[in-house]
């Protein structure tokens, strides 16, 4: 686990601090969920072992600076009533905005094929483990407003959207905190290097001709999708991008102008907005 000091310059005059997480993957399972969701437990446990270990040391870090905790998705790696009480705790105690991630809403984990009616399974469930809306919510901080968007499948909808260009209205910087990254050509390459696909959200048609079928349909951009990465693209009020998903540090640029950062699932980010 390590601290990594990142300085992102929104153009403000008064610099501060917050903490970043990200896809922390949650794993506990009891009885209450019964057997099947006990061994799925056991079985993700092993790929996530520091889990609580990173999430306790964010909280730590949070508390010492009295600074706030970005947490950009998977905070839990499955629906159980054992990890949306942990959750709970967790934005009890401490000071969290959240975007969800794909995992969020995962029953049962590469299950079903994951679209909003799947995810509406379990939403208001899952909701009552935060304190922001985890699919559209913003929130200042300092001089900046953070805008938060479940982007986890891929998509961005139409309320989305909507929401994102209010927020726009309001004539602040913004730091968007999605949990998949949008596409940017490096590091798509970084990633075709080792997987089939990108796991990005707009990657052009071109580009994917050689994913596999079901990673294809499962990441390809909609309509509204491309209208919300074009408008990302080209609307100088939003000034970075904070996300996850990829479970790997990286310090891009999206779109040749906006800062686009991902933190790994056991590594905490101390990020200074300037
Ligand atoms: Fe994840």
């Amino acid at each position: 686990m390590n601290i990594i000091e990142t300085i992102v310059s929104v153009g403000i005059k008064s610099p501060f601090r917050v903490v970043h997480i990200s896809d922390t993957h949650l794993t506990d399972a009891d009885l209450r969920d019964g057997e099947r969701k006990v061994l799925l437990a056991e079985k993700r446990k092993k790929i996530f072992p520091g889990a609580e270990q990173t999430l306790e040391r964010a909280c730590q870090l949070a508390r010492e600076q009295g600074i706030p905790i970005l947490h950009t998705g998977d905070l839990l790696d499955f629906v159980s009533i054992a990890n949306l009480e942990k959750a709970k705790e967790f934005t009890d105690k401490n000071d969290c905005f959240m975007a969800a991630g794909n995992h969020e809403f995962s029953l049962y984990v590469g299950e079903a094929k994951e679209d909003a009616a799947y995810r509406n399974q379990s939403l208001a469930i899952v909701q009552t483990a935060f304190k922001n809306n985890i699919r559209m919510s913003s929130r200042v901080i300092g001089d900046v407003n953070f805008v938060a968007l479940d982007n986890g499948y891929y998509l961005f909808d139409v309320d989305q959207l909507a929401f994102l260009k209010a927020e726009v209205s309001k004539q602040m910087p913004i730091v968007l905190l999605l949990h998949n990254p949008l596409y940017e050509r490096a590091l798509y390459d970084v990633i075709m290097k080792k997987s089939p696909c990108a796991y990005l959200v707009g990657v052009p048609e071109a580009l994917m001709q050689g994913y596999p079928a079901d990673r294809l349909e499962q990441q390809r951009a909609d309509d509204v999708t491309r209208e919300a990465v074009a408008y990302i693209q080209r609307e100088p009020k939003i000034k970075a991008i904070i996300a996850g998903h990829i479970h790997f540090n990286y310090e891009g640029v999206f779109a040749n102008r906006i800062p686009q950062i991902t933190t790994s699932c056991t590594d905490i980010r101390h990020i200074e907005f300037v």
